[in-house]
């Protein structure tokens, strides 16, 4: 059985998808109050939905019971319920879940991270907190690491609206960055089950091309055969942002606009000798996006 825990948000979901395809027993861990047709849509893939909280350890021994792997792509970044937040859910709750897939002798914990960035911020550090505990624990770890995500970074929510042909850049869109698809991270959370290259290893991860923000913008002119309206927001507003942050997740929601802005750049050549995935790139992204 393998437990995947955020399964309701966008790459758990479609880690159960590939499970399911692959016809492999899912075990989804799910809120009462999550999203009703996140939930009945888990249901229709035949995934075994258990209500759980990372807040609430007890409720975890139960939902690792009979685990062979668990999955964690679990944050409070983006939803929130209340009491969440980066130290009791990336942190505190991550931990509660390594500690119970101990107790239950799960064999492989799979954790969805980022790669290291230069300055402290409160959401690295908890990710660097469970990446520590589960070096030192029992179990055979996984940590992957992607960059950003396209579907996020490369999108309307965060000012990339290649609907109306406007493009909010951070920092100067000089720096590269490797890109990548969620649904490629979700395939290599899938290759990684029982794949001697992802025994104890952290991995990480980008697309097929590194593009600076300013090339991705040209390849969506092309793409969509008109010209982007650019708007970039300077490095010195966020590091005000970071700097002046009310909360721990303003904070870190600022260093990772700093951390794009400084670009990130992984050279997959080596991971893609043991990890059968076809990265999808961003010009495909971009022609999806018509
Ligand atoms: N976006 C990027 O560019 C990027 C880059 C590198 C790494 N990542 C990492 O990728 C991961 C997945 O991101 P995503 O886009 O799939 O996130 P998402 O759509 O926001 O999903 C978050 C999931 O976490 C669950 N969750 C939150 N608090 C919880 C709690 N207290 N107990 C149990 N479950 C809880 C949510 O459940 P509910 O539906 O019940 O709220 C939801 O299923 C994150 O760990 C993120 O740090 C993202």
């Amino acid at each position: 059985m393998n437990l995947i825990v955020g399964a309701t948000g966008m790459l758990g979901g479609e880690i159960c998808r590939l499970l399911r395809d692959r016809g492999e027993p899912v075990r989804a861990l799910v809120r009462g109050t999550s999203n009703p047709e996140k939930l009945s849509h888990l249901q229709s893939l035949g995934a075994d939905c258990v209500e759980g909280d990372l807040k609430d350890a007890a409720t975890l021994e139960a939902a690792c019971s009979g685990v062979t792997a668990v999955i964690s792509t679990a944050s409070s970044t983006i939803s929130r319920q209340a009491g969440d937040s980066i130290e009791s859910v990336d942190r505190q709750g991550q931990l509660n879940l390594v500690e119970a897939a101990e107790r239950a002798d799960v064999r492989q914990f799979i954790l969805i991270s980022f790669p290291h960035f230069d300055f402290d911020f409160p959401l690295q550090s908890a990710k660097r907190a469970v990446e520590d505990r589960l070096r030192l624990g029992r179990m055979t770890y996984t940590i992957l690491q992607p960059t950003c995500f396209m579907e996020i970074w490369l999108g309307p929510a965060l000012g990339f609206d290649f609907a109306n042909a406007k493009a909010q850049i951070y920092g100067s869109g000089q720096n590269k960055i490797s890109w990548i698809s969620y649904r490629d991270v979700a395939k290599f959370a899938t290759e990684s089950l029982d794949n001697p290259a992802a025994r104890n290893a952290v991995i990480e991860l980008g697309g097929p091309e590194s593009l600076s923000s300013l090339e991705v913008v040209k390849i969506f002119e092309q793409v969509h055969g008109r010209k982007f309206e650019i708007q970039h927001i300077p490095d010195e507003a966020l590091l005000e942002q970071k700097n002046n942050a009310s909360d721990p997740l303003q904070e870190s929601f600022a260093a990772l606009m700093l951390n794009y802005s400084a670009g990130s750049v992984i050279d997959m050549r080596e991971t893609l000798q043991k990890f059968p995935v076809q990265l999808t790139s961003v010009k495909d992204y971009a022609q999806a996006s018509i």
